[in-house]
């Protein structure tokens, strides 16, 4: 083959290759990392809802504590600008603390629970072309199922048991973005917004047969996420 030839037919193949970096119809992402909840944790004041005091408002409010544990995406391109996710992970645990209310004894770590955060989302790929910084954004729908509610040693020696927290629903949004390292391996950083909102209760026999109080917690995390992906 000629020279000129073969610069004519590298050049005619370049212009016919797809473009190596915008992800494309198709497209599985996968992706797996450190990931951080960080629970905002707004509550209510605390309320007994059950028993002789019932009614009776103690003022103060629940606090959790943050935890980090591994994160995967899965991702699915509908075509180069489209996507959809899903977020799974391996089980958070969050201490739960009661501050400040009216009754001494319920202060302090009151226990822990466990959650799943499943939550599916559409993402949104801006970028064409041949940019290996790949930013997106997305927007979906939550289910935390919280599990392994727990009373730590302390509150129960203080009379509570029964600590439980309902599931929830809700909306998720997030930021990331893709840096891609060659045509398959990249490095991703994101931050998501979930709306997760709970109602806690506790009994406690000690300070009168039946007693059980109740508090509203937005949970409303951030959730930090840096690891690597692969796009198959
Ligand atoms: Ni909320």
């Amino acid at each position: 083959m000629h020279k000129s030839a073969l610069c004519a037919s590298l050049f005619a193949l370049s212009l016919a290759a797809p473009l190596a970096y915008a992800h494309t119809a198709g497209d599985i992402i996968v992706r797996a990392g450190a990931i951080t909840v960080n629970p905002k944790a707004d509550s209510s004041s605390v309320k007994v809802d059950q028993g002789p005091l019932a009614g009776a408002d103690l003022g103060g409010k629940a606090t959790m504590s943050s935890d980090t544990q591994l994160g995967l995406n899965f991702a699915y391109m509908i075509d180069s600008h489209w996507g959809i996710e899903l977020l799974a992970a391996s089980p958070f645990e969050h201490d739960v603390k009661i501050k400040g209310t009216a009754l001494g004894a319920a202060n302090g770590k009151l226990g822990s629970l466990k959650h799943l955060p499943p939550t599916l989302s559409v993402v949104y790929y801006p970028l064409d072309g041949k940019s290996a910084f790949q930013p997106y954004v997305g927007a979906g729908i939550n289910y935390t199922w919280i599990y392994d509610e727990n009373v730590g040693s302390e509150a129960q020696a203080n009379g509570f048991s029964n600590f439980k927290a309902e599931n929830s629903w809700g909306m998720a949004f997030q930021v990331g973005a893709d840096y891609m390292l060659t045509d398959n391996v990249m490095i991703n950083a994101q931050v998501r917004y979930i709306d997760i909102d709970t109602t806690a209760t506790v009994e406690n026999n000690a300070v009168a047969p039946g007693t059980r109080a109740k508090v509203d917690v937005d949970v409303d995390p951030f959730i930090y996420m840096v690891g690597l992906g692969y796009k198959f």
